[in-house]
């Protein structure tokens, strides 16, 4: 932040779901990365200014009629006893007591656009300050997003975040399996969806950490199908993507299954060059690669198993060059992985691509989507959708792929399915 300088940041507010019930909480990622604060209408002030305190925190406060309703509240009394603030005061005082906090700093940092009263605030005391400069009072001369720190330093994971993400991947591989070993012709796709939210819960996530999609046959060519109202039907192939939130950390895993445990025919051979081109990225993920090289380099293999599968015609460099594989294959290979299921943390440096670094967690997601209406393909392979997603955290010479224990290969598929290992 520098010195002389205050930050405030928010977290997260429970929004109606109907009427009068709500959506289940769930902290803002800055807020909880920063603070370890779990409950609504909460505010974090950061201050190097020098003066006490340092760390503020405006928590809603206790209160014993609130607390018969909805639970435990830490209030002021448990924000600095359990979450290290080094003073607290109820929410509602946030706006009162801000011209205090922010003192004569001349660099706030404040993320404008989240809520109003806090920015109306901010700029009145600004206001008011620069009326009053005769007195020897100036407002802040900077005022700056926190984000831009903040998403710098989620970016790159440290170990205790790592451990999570480790665990979370774990218990993504469970309900993989628990679901993998109940499919069959005629079961809905809901029942799996259920599965997985059954085994994410009982391993103690906080459910889903993005809704997960359960897709048969043509709808996995639908991106972000979540319907996953449809049974599942002998001799195709369902999608699943889907991943738990572990104290906050996504997992984002995505697996392609035969509905009969056989992969067969054209849905093998889609399958086989989706998988070909993840292997192929993953070798790729190290320190000083970029994204757009990781993704060039997975679209060169889809392309080439595409025009041996019969889905395109032409040379490769042109079908390229053209871009014509986004028919196919529309979506990129990887984004950040972490708090947020798409991460922050800018994919450019400067002009460039970033290069990886160690601790970044990203994931390796290629495709390939043949729409059920698609006129251009060969009938026979309409209708098809595979993806594989692993999450993998770069290293110092390559990379960890943390759900490398969700099997991939065919025959490890279809044996996993036979109820064979977990
Ligand atoms: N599940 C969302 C994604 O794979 O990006
Ligand atoms: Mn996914
Ligand atoms: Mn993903």
């Amino acid at each position: 932040m520098g010195s002389d300088s205050v930050a405030i940041v928010q977290g997260a507010n429970t929004p109606t779901r109907s009427n009068d019930t709500e959506y289940p909480f769930r902290q803002n990622s800055d807020f909880w990365y920063l603070t370890g604060f779990e409950h609504p209408g909460a505010t974090a002030v950061f201050r190097t200014t020098g003066e006490a305190p340092a760390y503020t925190l405006f928590v809603q406060p206790r209160d014993k009629a609130a607390q018969t309703w909805t639970g435990y509240r830490p209030g002021v009394e448990g924000a600095t006893a359990d979450y290290g603030a080094d003073a607290a005061h109820g929410c509602e005082e946030l706006l009162e007591k801000l011209p205090e906090l922010l003192g004569g700093a001349s660099r706030i940092y404040h993320s404008l656009g989240r809520r109003a009263d806090t920015d109306q605030r901010l700029c009145e005391i600004q206001e008011d300050l620069r009326l009053r400069s005769r007195q020897g009072v100036q407002p802040a001369s900077e005022l700056l997003d926190p984000r831009t720190i903040l998403h710098e330093m989620r970016l790159t994971k440290c170990n205790a975040e790592l451990d999570i993400m480790r665990r979370a991947a774990d218990i993504s591989r469970e309900a993989h399996f628990e679901t993998a070993r109940m499919m069959a012709p005629g079961r809905y796709e809901y029942e799996l969806e259920a599965t997985l939210g059954y085994v994410f819960r009982r391993r103690g996530g906080a459910g889903p950490a993005y809704g997960s999609i359960v897709a048969g046959g043509a709808s996995a060519a639908v991106l972000h199908y979540v319907s996953n109202d449809r049974p599942l039907v002998d001799g195709e192939l369902v999608l699943i993507d889907a991943g738990v939130e572990l104290e906050g950390y996504a997992s984002d895993v995505t697996r392609t299954y035969p509905v009969n445990g056989h992969f067969e025919g054209v849905r093998g051979a889609i399958y086989d060059t989706v998988l070909t081109a993840q292997r192929a990225a993953l070798l790729a993920v190290r320190p000083g690669a970029t994204l757009p090289a990781i993704h060039d380099l997975t679209v060169r293999h889809l392309v080439e198993g595409m025009l041996e599968l019969g889905l395109m015609q032409g040379e490769a460099d042109e079908l390229i060059e053209k871009e014509a594989y986004k028919r196919y294959y529309m979506h990129g290979t990887s984004h950040w992985l972490g708090l947020d299921v798409h991460d922050v943390g800018s994919y450019m440096d400067g002009e460039k691509p970033r290069d990886l670094a160690p601790g970044m967690v990203l994931t390796v997601e290629p495709g390939i989507y043949v729409r059920a209406d698609d006129e251009e393909a060969p009938e026979a392979l309409r209708g098809i959708g595979v993806r594989i997603e692993d999450d993998v955290v770069v290293t110092a010479d390559g990379c960890e792929n943390l759900t490398r224990a969700i099997p991939k290969d065919p025959a490890d598929v279809e044996a996993w399915m036979r109820d064979e290992g977990a």
